[in-house]
């Protein structure tokens, strides 16, 4: 027999809740936008973009209305100055609320999200490992770090079930944003919702059985992590959470009360946020912690060559690890002269030689074009209104332009 959503979520919602549920997912999706705090602050952002209103949780977030701001198009997006994503979303980062002395794990991480905010959270300092098992999806998070400039994030494309017994009890915080049904995907994507079956939050359950397991191995003692679904169904979400209770000595971390967050009244582990209640798509979060005292120290960085190529980041052992970028991407060393890399740029707010680009100039170099700018010989750092925009070369009358050819789309830019 066919099982319905509605009747799958009489598990645990009333009629009045489920019918509440559903007139909710005929309205418009709800987006958001997190700042990202190395290169724009709240009242810089308010005064470019004033009709946004702060997001009900999450700090230097902002809803917003896509037909009045398309924020994805705009020069400061391209600048690396927010991140776009849905205001649920933001929640299980924002409550994990990982430091600057944090060990990370992101096991399904594409396209980046939540490792994003943490590396915000964690003023580019510690060590994420943003992994996802897509290596395509995970590309998606390498594009983002070097937008944004994150130093601290080391992009993998692993199957963890694999290799998690060489990384038993490694790190102090893990998120764990598990593939899933996608019921509170349904107002974004018609191809979600038209897919939905109840075999596939069964397929889902098994799948999250194994990776919860297999996450909360890696968790060190004392360390906290975050299970989370964009999935309506208990048996993804609160069903998940009592597998791991009854199978292992993991604890329940309880989240604050708020009126925007839902309990399920039999299984009260972690939150719903619903979109009749909450301003975005959906969400399940739950924290978890390890029994233990937690022993997390500073996280050192340093340098590493592959090939011709220099990086630098977290001192950890990726030996097991299928690494795609480890933290930033400083260049390409050849003959001992180091070619900087346009992550680096992003990376850095400042360098010994850089140029303040007018409104003119900035569009010039996205198009591709050589600047006529006497400026101090050799590489020099471009800025528009202070923001790092590339790493230019300057032969002392003239900046060679540097930007990656997938950067220069300036028909799409908007300033
Ligand atoms: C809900 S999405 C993650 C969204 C992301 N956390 C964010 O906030 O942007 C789930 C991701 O899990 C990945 N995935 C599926 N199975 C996986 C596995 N066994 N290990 C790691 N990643 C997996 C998918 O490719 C997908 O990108």
């Amino acid at each position: 027999m066919k099982i319905s959503l509605a009747e799958n979520l009489r598990t645990y919602l009333d009629e009045k809740e489920i019918k509440e549920l559903f007139v909710s997912l005929k309205k418009e999706n709800k987006h958001a936008v997190l700042l990202n705090p190395n290169k724009m602050d709240d009242n810089t952002f308010i005064s470019l973009f004033p009709n946004v209103n702060p997001h009900p949780i999450v700090k230097h977030a902002f809803l917003y209305d896509k037909n009045e701001y398309d924020l994805g198009k705009s020069i400061y997006h391209l600048l690396g100055c927010y991140y776009l994503q849905e205001p649920s979303a933001m929640v299980p980062a924002y409550l994990l609320n990982c430091n600057e002395n944090d060990t990370v794990l992101d096991l399904c991480a594409a396209p980046g999200g939540k490792s994003i905010q943490s590396s915000f959270n964690m003023k580019n300092k510690g060590l994420i490992i943003s992994n996802d098992l897509s290596k395509q999806r995970a590309f998606a998070i390498v594009e983002n770090a070097e937008r944004l400039g994150l130093g601290n994030l080391v992009i993998t494309n692993n199957d963890f079930s694999l290799i998690h017994e060489f990384y038993a009890n490694a790190f102090t915080k893990i998120i764990l944003d598990a593939p899933c049904s996608g019921s509170g995907m349904f107002r974004k994507s018609q191809e979600v919702k038209d897919d939905w079956t109840y075999e596939k939050v069964l397929k889902c359950a098994e799948i999250q059985k194994t990776l919860i397991l297999c996450a909360y191995n890696m968790l060190k003692p004392g360390g906290t992590m975050c299970y989370s679904t964009c999935s309506f169904s208990s048996d993804e979400d609160e069903d998940i959470v009592e597998y791991l209770l009854n199978n292992t000595d993991a604890e329940l971390v309880k989240t604050d009360e708020n009126p925007l967050f839902f309990v399920n009244k039999k299984k009260p582990y972690g939150i719903h946020l619903f979109p009749s209640v909450f301003p975005g798509e959906g969400h399940y979060i739950c924290l978890i912690k390890k029994p233990g005292e937690l022993s997390s120290k500073t996280v050192e960085r340093k340098s590493y060559k592959f090939g011709d190529f220099l990086f630098e980041g977290a001192d950890f052992n990726y030996k097991k690890l299928n690494v795609l970028r480890l933290g930033v991407k400083v260049g390409e060393v050849s003959k001992d002269v180091i070619k900087y890399d346009y992550h680096y740029a992003h990376y850095l707010n400042h360098f010994e030689n850089e140029i303040e680009l007018d409104k003119e100039l900035t569009f010039k170099y996205l198009n591709g074009d050589t600047l006529n700018l006497p400026c101090k010989k050799g590489f020099v750092l471009l800025k528009y209104q202070g923001i790092s925009l590339d790493i230019g070369k300057s032969d002392g009358s003239r900046i060679k332009n540097r930007i990656p050819s997938r950067i220069r789309n300036l028909n799409k830019v908007t300033f």
